[in-house]
């Protein structure tokens, strides 16, 4: 498990973000992505396992087209945010571990909803050391800083590790087309009511 989820308070004046360290030592920066960690991802693509690419993908790609790899590592602001683990390197020469994105969706006419769709993929190399929940909570926080109504994400049936992860964290799983081996897991995040100041006198009304 996670040692840290602290800013790193010694001087490291060329790393950003905020350290972790795994629970085997290993040490990680969360930050947000840069147009840097392009390189970095592709290649590591190369080491991921066929499954997590599956998982993470819902079905097998080869590589990550150079399209992709702009939009991930150039997300718009105010619509994306994408959080890398990376090792404490500077963006380029650091490794990424796990990447989590969150898309918001077009405004649909006459809806005041506001949802956004989550990615995540924690690899193998850092998996099972609370990553994962680390920064699906982050996402989380996001989310709701922005005020959003709901998030979701479409998950494999059977990828129990997401599933358990999700459900750990408050969200319904859907199977919204039975039978297509997917599921849609939803985090409704209801606004929270700012409670009226106690005591505070009513201003009268000038006349
Ligand atoms: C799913 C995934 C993000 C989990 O990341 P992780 O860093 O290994 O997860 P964590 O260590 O934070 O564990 C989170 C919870 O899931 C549970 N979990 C993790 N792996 C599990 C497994 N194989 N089986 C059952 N539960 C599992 C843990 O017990 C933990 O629960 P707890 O906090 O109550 O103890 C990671 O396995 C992954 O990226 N998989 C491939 C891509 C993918 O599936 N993406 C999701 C679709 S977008």
């Amino acid at each position: 498990m996670l040692g840290h989820d602290t800013p790193c308070h010694v001087p490291a004046p060329r790393v950003s973000g905020d350290r972790v360290v795994l629970g085997n030592g290993r040490e990680l920066w969360l930050r947000s992505i840069r147009p840097e960690d392009a390189k970095p991802i592709d290649g590591a693509f190369g080491l991921l396992r066929p499954e997590e690419v599956r998982l993470r993908y819902l079905h097998m790609i080869k590589a990550l087209s150079p399209d992709y790899l702009h939009r991930l590592t150039h997300p718009v602001r105010g619509r994306d945010c994408v959080l890398v683990a990376a090792e404490p390197y500077p963006p380029g020469e650091a490794l990424i571990g796990a990447v989590a994105r969150l898309m918001i969706d077009p405004p649909t006419a006459g809806e005041s909803d506001r949802q956004a769709e989550f990615a995540i993929l924690v690899s193998h190399f850092v998996a099972g050391y609370g990553l994962g929940r680390l920064l699906m909570k982050r996402l989380i926080d996001r989310a709701r800083r922005r005020r959003l109504t709901r998030i979701y994400g479409d998950v494999l049936e059977s990828n129990r590790a997401m599933l358990v992860l999700a459900r750990r964290l408050g969200f319904r799983i859907d199977h919204e087309t039975p039978g297509d081996g997917i599921a849609r897991v939803v985090l409704e995040l209801p606004a929270k009511r700012t409670p009226a100041p106690a005591n505070r006198p009513r201003r009268s009304r000038a006349s």
